[in-house]
């Protein structure tokens, strides 16, 4: 399987020319640089010309230039020999919060010796305000430590703005350029900083060699003591394999840089124009967005507006429909009000339709029974009269034939037996005469008791 390898912040691979140099020195030139026999000053000589390519990549003298194991032990030197070389003045430091931890951790035992120290922030571009360094120093700061370029994002810091505020307060101004030294031209007058760290395993050359810049004449305290070597800046028999190897891609770093220093600015102009185009194509999209969103919002009222206005409608309507259900309602109870005035009109004529009946039955009842009464008062006064007019003619008979008798008895007494005879034949015509005049005893029935109904 081929691979890529992608992470040369982490580290680089050591070019074969490079790995060259350095067989060199462990095979051949293995001589200590301290040794005054031509192996030592061979390995001298190697030592010498990697400190004039780097002084020389970065525009100052080869006397401000010192090896050391890599950048953290420059880190280290610089920050710890800073503090200790003027505690008298002040012990308050100054860097950002996204140093590598070579200075951060630094910083922290530097914290626990006894110093303060602050950690500016960054922007939204992962960029140091200048103006937050500058409000961070203090009478008591003696230091302010900011890289030149992030190991994670790459983003450059303003490295000479601060280092010039930094200045104007007498201070002290160290960076971190592991990042970025043999990948960009880095001049230490241009950028103003006193102290300067760098790593060989950044630019193709091995692990294990670094170093730094410290303008002359700063106060500093070697971390490591023992020989006189760097001048006694760095105890301790040099690595000359690493220093030669590293002088070697200094050679070829600085023989690239320019080309690739333009081809990085290029690369950086088309990213800012790309970003350029895609911010302006961004802002045309917001303003599309922003138009689509003011249409769906002018659609949104439009559509409320036509919902309320369907919605009074209906409204209305519903109003309009129960008004005439009110008086549809109205009608009917009208209506069933009429009915009910019917029936109970009804019910009275009836009702006085049957009383009427009632009545007129009982006057037909009463009048019959007045019939009746007068009737049987009739029939009454009829037979007293008859009994009357019997008794009358009783009366006569009996008045008569008394006074026949009388007569009869007279003549009796005056007249013969005939007499007596033809009396009694004419009492016997009387009875005759009486039973032809008797009342005639009716059937009691129908002529007496009206028909009932
Ligand atoms: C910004 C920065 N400083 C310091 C260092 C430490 O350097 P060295 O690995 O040479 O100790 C690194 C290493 O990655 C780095 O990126």
């Amino acid at each position: 399987m081929h691979q890529v390898y992608l992470d040369h912040n982490a580290t680089t691979p050591v070019l074969p020319e490079v790995l060259e140099v350095m067989l060199r020195y462990y095979r051949e030139d293995f001589g200590n640089p301290s040794s005054v026999h031509r192996y030592g000053r061979r390995a001298r000589v190697a030592i010498d010309d990697t400190r004039d390519c780097v002084a020389d990549m970065l525009g100052a003298p080869a006397s401000t230039i010192f090896f050391s194991s890599g950048g953290t032990e420059a880190n280290n030197t610089i920050l710890q020999g800073v503090a200790a070389g003027l505690k008298e003045r002040g012990r308050h430091l100054v860097t950002s919060q996204i140093e590598h931890p070579a200075v951060l951790d630094t910083c922290a035992y530097l914290a626990h010796q006894g110093y303060t120290v602050t950690y500016v922030p960054v922007d939204e571009h992962g960029v140091v305000d200048p103006e937050a360094v500058r409000e961070a120093l203090t009478d008591e700061t003696i230091l302010v430590s900011v890289m030149s370029a992030n190991n994670e994002t790459g983003v450059l810091q303003p490295i000479a703005e601060i280092a010039r505020l930094v200045h104007q307060r007498g201070i002290l101004m160290h960076t971190d350029a592991v990042q970025a030294f043999g990948k960009m031209p880095l001049r230490v007058d241009e950028l103003g900083v006193d102290f300067l760290s760098f790593s060989g395993h950044k630019l193709y050359a091995p692990k294990g060699i670094g170093g730094w810049y410290a303008r002359p004449g700063v106060p500093l305290h070697p971390l490591l003591h023992g020989g006189h070597q760097e001048r006694g800046m760095r105890a301790g028999t040099e690595p000359v394999a690493g220093i030669a190897a590293f002088g070697k891609a200094c050679a070829i770093a600085m023989s690239d840089m320019r080309q690739e220093w333009e081809r990085q600015q290029q690369l950086q102009q088309q990213q800012g124009q790309q970003r350029d185009q895609q911010q302006r194509q961004l802002q045309q999209n917001q303003q599309r967005q922003q138009s689509i969103q003011n249409q769906q919002r002018q659609q949104q009222s439009n559509l409320q507006q036509r919902q309320q206005q369907d919605a009074q409608r209906q409204a209305q309507q519903q109003q309009q429909q129960q008004r005439q259900l009110q008086q549809n309602q109205g009608i009917q109870n009208q209506q069933r009000q009429q009915q009910e005035q019917q029936r109970q009109q009804q019910n009275n004529l009836q009702q006085r339709q049957q009383q009427d009946a009632q009545r007129q039955a009982q006057q037909q009842q009463q009048q019959q029974r007045q019939q009746q009464s007068n009737l049987q008062r009739q029939q009454q006064d009829t037979q007293r009269q008859a009994q009357q007019q019997q008794q009358q003619q009783q009366r006569q008979i009996q008045q008569s034939q008394q006074r026949e008798q009388q007569q009869q008895q007279r003549q009796v007494q005056q007249q013969p037996r005939q007499q007596v005879q033809q009396q009694q034949r004419q009492q016997a015509q009387p009875r005759q005469e009486q039973q032809r005049t008797a009342p005639v005893e009716r059937p009691q029935g129908e002529d007496h008791h009206p028909r009932q109904r």
